[in-house]
């Protein structure tokens, strides 16, 4: 059942993101075509995958929450290929291919970078596949924002190049993760929330507490897969972390106390939807998704 859910909404939202790769003049078609190659790619899709299920949850019309869903996604793309430079991670196999910056060149994969960054909020400001209401776009587009900047995503990024090499406690290693990955995992939550134009101040509450918990727990996961895993399942090049000296959880805990703080989160996630109805069932499956995937 989950399953058929989640194809529904990857194909819903590849759908709308094909959309958007058209370039406009023939001297852009190797940006464009970078931006394409980053986003086109086979990733899982699990932020968008949020917005849905958050906008189903609450019963909101999905047609309000492409735009959200994209603008996610298109995030998330961008902070994968600029992850993976040489002055990052340096990593040379993102979901099974070369890695922009390997496939195109490293000034190409920077500029692709920032524009899909930029287009993410071109496409959640605009009317089509948003609330109607400007003010409530407004408010998407500040939840995004935070999210994806220094006081999210780029921060987390900032706070793991800095904390390479350093031996840090489980208190700064769940910060890094709520930022790095965990703050663009909370804010799909809240668009897709916000986009059904139905969610009271309580709700958006609740769901905040079961995104903070599977996001957090998405980075515990993508920490025990890169120990347990291996390349041809993951898409990218395992043992990256060790090699580059990361701090994780696997590093800092041990594998199996990392294992069961990736549950115990997911079942905290599960305890704040208690008083959510079936329509949130999306979100149960997720969060169940999120601690047993293998990749
Ligand atoms: C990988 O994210 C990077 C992290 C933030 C942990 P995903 O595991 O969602 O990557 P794709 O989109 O499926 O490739
Ligand atoms: C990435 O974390 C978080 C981002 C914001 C991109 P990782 O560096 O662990 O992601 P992977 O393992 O390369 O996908
Ligand atoms: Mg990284
Ligand atoms: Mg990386
Ligand atoms: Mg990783």
């Amino acid at each position: 059942m989950f399953a058929a859910y989640q194809q529904r909404s990857q194909q819903r939202v590849d759908a709308a993101l094909e959309r958007l790769f058209q370039a406009p003049a023939s001297d852009l078609e190797r940006l464009y075509a970078a931006m394409r190659y980053s986003v086109i790619n086979g990733g899982k899709r699990v932020r968008p995958l949020l917005v849905y299920a958050a906008c189903d949850a609450l019963g909101g019309d999905l047609a309000q929450a492409d735009g959200a869903a994209c603008a996610v996604e298109l995030i998330h793309a961008y902070s994968l290929v600029h992850d993976d430079l040489p002055a990052m991670d340096d990593d040379a196999l993102r979901r099974g291919q070369p890695t922009t910056h390997i496939a195109f060149d490293e000034a190409c994969a920077i500029l692709a970078g920032d524009a899909l960054q930029s287009l993410a909020f071109e496409v959640l400001g605009s009317d089509a596949g948003n609330p109607a209401d400007a003010a409530l776009r407004l408010r998407m587009l500040a939840t995004l924002s935070r999210a994806a900047g220094p006081a999210g995503m780029v921060g987390g990024q900032a706070i793991d190049l800095a904390a390479v090499g350093i031996k840090i406690d489980q208190q700064a290693l769940e910060r890094m993760h709520r930022h790095k990955t965990g703050a663009l995992i909370e804010a799909s939550v809240l668009l897709g929330a916000m986009a059904s134009g139905k969610a009271s101040a309580i709700q958006l509450n609740t769901l905040q507490h079961y995104a903070q918990a599977i996001g957090l727990a998405f980075q515990v996961q993508d920490d025990i897969l890169d120990v347990e895993s291996d390349t041809a399942t993951l898409g990218k090049t395992q043992g990256k972390d060790e090699a580059n000296d990361k701090p994780t959880y696997p590093a800092l805990l041990g594998l199996d106390a990392a294992k069961a703080y990736a549950l115990e989160l997911r079942d905290q996630a599960l305890a704040a939807l208690h008083d959510f109805d079936e329509r949130a069932e999306p979100l149960r499956q997720l969060a169940e998704f999120i601690v047993a995937r293998r990749s």
